[in-house]
């Protein structure tokens, strides 16, 4: 199966942004033990992080037409804003796993409002990196099923 982990704004900054809130460690680290998780696996995975919006949503679409099988998302704080990047998600119907690394329900109100939750194939946060690990893993069960 081919799968696709998409990060939002800001996370390029991981490992040295808010460690208390988001740990230590990096973007590269947490994109290199999902790559290894899959390859073992039997998928293929790619990554991709932007701070732009419209990258982010042209990622979404190419996905499609690459024929990807699913996507994790972490919208970052897109998530709590982007109408755009939802509609994307919905327009090329690929199932989707959410996922942020603090749990957003346990911080400011202004974060516990996700435009992507209602749609999601399943969310998970405040578990850190191994977040984006469980929902490869619940990925890469339902891919292999179909
Ligand atoms: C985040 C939570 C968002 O509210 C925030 O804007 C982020 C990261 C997380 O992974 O915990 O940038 O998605």
């Amino acid at each position: 199966s081919r799968l696709l982990v998409l990060h939002g704004p800001n996370l390029n900054l991981l490992g040295t942004r808010e460690p208390g809130i988001y740990g230590e460690t990096d973007l590269d680290e947490i994109d290199r033990r999902l790559i290894l998780q899959a390859t073992s696996g039997g998928a293929e995975l790619a990554c991709f992080q932007s701070n732009a919006e419209h990258a982010l949503i042209e990622r979404v679409q190419q996905a499609s037409s690459d024929g990807v099988d699913g996507i994790i998302i972490n919208p970052a704080a897109f998530t709590h804003t982007s109408v755009a990047l939802r509609d994307a998600l919905a327009a090329v119907a690929i199932p989707f796993i959410e996922v942020h690394l603090s749990n957003i329900h346990a911080r400011e109100p202004f974060r516990q409002h996700s435009y992507f939750s209602d749609i999601a194939r399943g969310v998970i946060a405040g578990l850190g990196p191994l977040g984006y690990e469980l929902a490869l893993s619940a990925l890469l069960e339902n891919t292999e099923r179909n």
